[in-house]
């Protein structure tokens, strides 16, 4: 596996690899890898017969009161479990590789409504970092396909937009979400949690699970099923932020002939803020 951290010098093995006629696979990560990390990475060599795999912890879309300062970093251990299974190049750039004039006036990305509502709201210019960063990262590495997580489901929604709306030549693959033995889905932040509240942090997906299961039920009191689902996560000992029952293809309120819903929520515990999601498929 190459380690790279020059854009000039991905774009020339990448060169020699499109010359080839061979197909690329980008995963974009932030590193501190886990098997959900590792779940994208095995899809994505399924696609493409090369796969790189971005880390970079993204000035821009962290909050000035979020964690990017003490976000995890081990680049030495996510580079040996990348190399084990037969990934092609680790590209880690610098910031000041990714963004030469600092990251208040260079150009952004942004998909409006979409990046403001749910976890938009409550972490202002979060979304339009990500865009910012994926499209360059997109552009760097011209893969035929990139991989996300259904984990960041409100972000898989926002990346799949701007690809479609900006005509970008590549298609984006949804992974699984890898949960532990007691459904909480894995996360860098959850090494901020002790093991008594990674259990707590586990009744999320049991209260989203519950909320999928009326809905398959036949439940269509949308509001109620959110507001319940709210007070059973506070009740569990978490502080909720939201839950909502959307339109699993743009978020938007479900309407009487929707079939695929997602319910969204999060939650914080802690200093960690939490987020998960569940997707129901209807029969109507
Ligand atoms: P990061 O949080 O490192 O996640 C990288 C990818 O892994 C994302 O697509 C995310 O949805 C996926 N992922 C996270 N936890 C997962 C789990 N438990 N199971 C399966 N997949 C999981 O998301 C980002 O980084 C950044 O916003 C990024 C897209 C890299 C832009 O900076």
């Amino acid at each position: 596996m190459k380690k790279i951290h020059s854009i000039d010098e991905l774009r020339r093995v990448t060169a020699e690899w499109r010359e080839a006629g061979d197909t690329i696979a980008l995963v974009p990560t932030m590193g501190n890898l886990h098997k959900g990390h590792m779940g994208l990475v095995s899809l994505a060599a399924n696609y493409a017969e090369h796969v790189i795999v971005s880390i970079f912890v993204n000035p821009m879309q962290f909050g000035p009161k979020e964690d990017y300062a003490s976000y995890p970093r081990t680049l030495e251990v996510d580079s040996r479990k990348l190399a084990r299974v037969g990934v092609d190049i680790l590209f880690a750039p610098t910031v000041d590789e990714m963004y030469p004039r600092g990251i208040e006036n260079t150009t952004q990305v942004f998909v409006p409504e979409l990046s403001e509502q749910l976890c938009g709201e409550s972490r202002p210019g979060h979304f339009m970092g990500v865009t910012s960063v994926v499209c360059r990262l997109l552009n760097i590495c011209q893969p035929d396909v990139a991989v996300f997580g259904n984990k960041d489901y409100q972000q898989l929604v926002i990346l799949r937009r701007m690809v479609e709306e900006l005509h970008m030549p590549v298609k984006l693959l949804a992974g699984e979400t890898e949960r532990d033995a007691n459904g909480l889905a894995l996360s860098s932040r959850n090494s901020k949690l002790d093991a008594d509240q990674q259990i707590t942090a586990a009744s999320i997906q049991q209260v989203l699970q519950d909320v999928a299961k009326a809905l398959r039920e036949g439940g269509s009191a949308y509001a109620d099923l959110e507001q319940a689902a709210t007070k059973q996560i506070a009740a569990a000992g978490l502080q909720p932020e939201y839950v909502a029952i959307r339109s699993a293809t743009d978020l938007g309120a479900p309407q009487k002939n929707t079939r695929r819903l997602a319910v969204l929520a999060a939650a914080h515990l802690g200093e960690v803020r939490l987020i998960d999601n569940v997707a129901v498929e209807l029969d109507r």
